[in-house]
């Protein structure tokens, strides 16, 4: 198919339109794969068990619209045309885990982060500077980024109530996804970051999970 070229006007645009259209709620997004929630029962909860699992999906929301707003900024500065078409493939598989979680949310009848344009911000900020110093970095940045979701979603896993069968399903699946992203990048030629680095990127998924859990 032939590449379409997109102005930076174009590229304003349609970058403003995917920011609103992930942090709207109740956003006309569609995801590509049936969330694998669907096959099973909803459980029984009681109270304390569906705002716990509520809260944790909530955090996976807000994960996934971080995850949004980086591939976004990175495909936007990203060099090589073929890291940018592999921005722009895992940007369009994320909808699909955004989709899942929003509807989790919805079934567990609580309310997506008030923060989430804030960090959809900072995150898009983060994706761009990093695909303007360099793709090697941009797709290190990547795999820094998936790994550290693969630990919070290992973490949710241990955390979710046994009898939510539907959320525990949707966040098994994103793992088994994040994992192939973070290989992906790697392989793609993305640089291991080093310690200190990756620590600095844990101090701001903490403040992003802890608020995300709360509001
Ligand atoms: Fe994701
Ligand atoms: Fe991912």
């Amino acid at each position: 198919m032939p590449q379409i070229r997109h102005s930076f006007i174009d590229n304003l645009i349609i970058n403003a339109d995917r920011a609103l259209r992930t942090l709207a709620a109740g956003s006309d997004m569609t995801c590509e794969r049936p969330s694998p929630a669907l096959p099973l029962a909803e459980a029984e909860l009681s109270t304390e068990e569906r705002k716990k699992a509520a809260a944790l999906m909530r955090v996976n929301h807000t994960g996934e619209v971080c995850a949004q707003a980086l591939y976004q900024g990175q495909a936007l500065t990203a060099k090589l045309p073929h890291v940018r078409a592999e921005m722009e493939n895992a940007a369009a598989e994320e909808i699909d885990h955004l989709v899942w979680c929003q509807q989790r949310i919805d079934a567990l009848g609580s309310h997506t982060s008030y923060l989430n344009p804030l960090w959809y911000g900072l995150s898009f900020a983060i994706g761009a500077g990093a695909g303007l110093v360099s793709d090697k970095v941009s797709l290190g940045f990547v795999a820094a980024t998936e790994d550290r979701v693969c630990k919070h979603l290992e973490h949710h896993l241990s955390e979710l109530p046994q009898s939510d069968l539907r959320s525990r399903a949707v966040v098994t699946k994103m793992l088994e996804d994040e994992a192939r992203h973070a290989e992906m990048a790697l392989s793609a030629g993305g640089y291991k970051f080093p310690g200190p680095v990756k620590g600095l990127m844990t101090l701001v998924s903490k403040v992003m999970t802890t608020t995300s859990y709360r509001v």
